[in-house]
């Protein structure tokens, strides 16, 4: 029988090690948790493959860098394990976790996005903040601010 793919959510410490190794490079040093994690109107996702996790996203409440006014929430550490890149695993997790925000009322979504990634995040609607590149200070990375607007999308 085909494997099924599916998103659940998850605790946060279950997505440490694809923090790591797929975000961090393997560093064991490396830290992988958001001091958000574990309040409650966080929202960790992964996506499962027969046992094991393919995917994960964590969102966390956060101001809009692009309107402080507006309810917003930051995605972090969204990864793919390098077996199964470009399967279509990452946009089923974004996707599901956007349903979900929206039926919580959730109208925008933002992140700091590494620069190899921006190609994926357009094709799934994402934009990017004029003038917001910048070097991330945990990695060293080019990044940009992007945002996602989820209000005009049904509840
Ligand atoms: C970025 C990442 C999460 C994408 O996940 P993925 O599971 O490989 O992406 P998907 O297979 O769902 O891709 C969805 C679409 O985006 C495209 N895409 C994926 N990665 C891309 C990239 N780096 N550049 C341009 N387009 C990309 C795919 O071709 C696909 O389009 P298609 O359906 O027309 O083929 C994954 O490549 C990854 O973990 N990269 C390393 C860590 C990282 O950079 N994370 C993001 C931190 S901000």
């Amino acid at each position: 029988m085909e494997p099924v793919a599916f998103v659940e959510v998850v605790e946060s410490v279950e997505l440490h090690e694809l923090r790591r190794n797929v975000l961090r490079g393997g560093d064991p040093t490396a830290i992988v948790e958001d001091p958000r994690d574990d309040r409650p109107d966080s929202l960790h996702l992964a996506v499962r493959l027969d046992d094991g996790l393919v995917a994960i996203g964590s969102f966390y409440v956060s101001t809009s860098p692009r309107d402080p006014t507006q309810p917003s929430m930051q995605l972090r550490y969204l990864a793919t394990d390098p077996g199964w890149q470009r399967h279509g695993f990452g946009a089923m997790l974004l996707r599901e976790g956007e349903a979900l925000l929206i039926r919580r009322g959730v109208d925008s979504l933002w992140a700091n996005a590494r620069d190899t990634a921006l190609g994926f995040y357009l094709c799934e609607g994402w934009e990017t903040l004029p003038n917001s590149e910048h070097l991330s200070a945990e990695t060293q990375l080019p990044h940009t601010v992007i945002v996602k607007q989820l209000g005009h999308l049904e509840r």
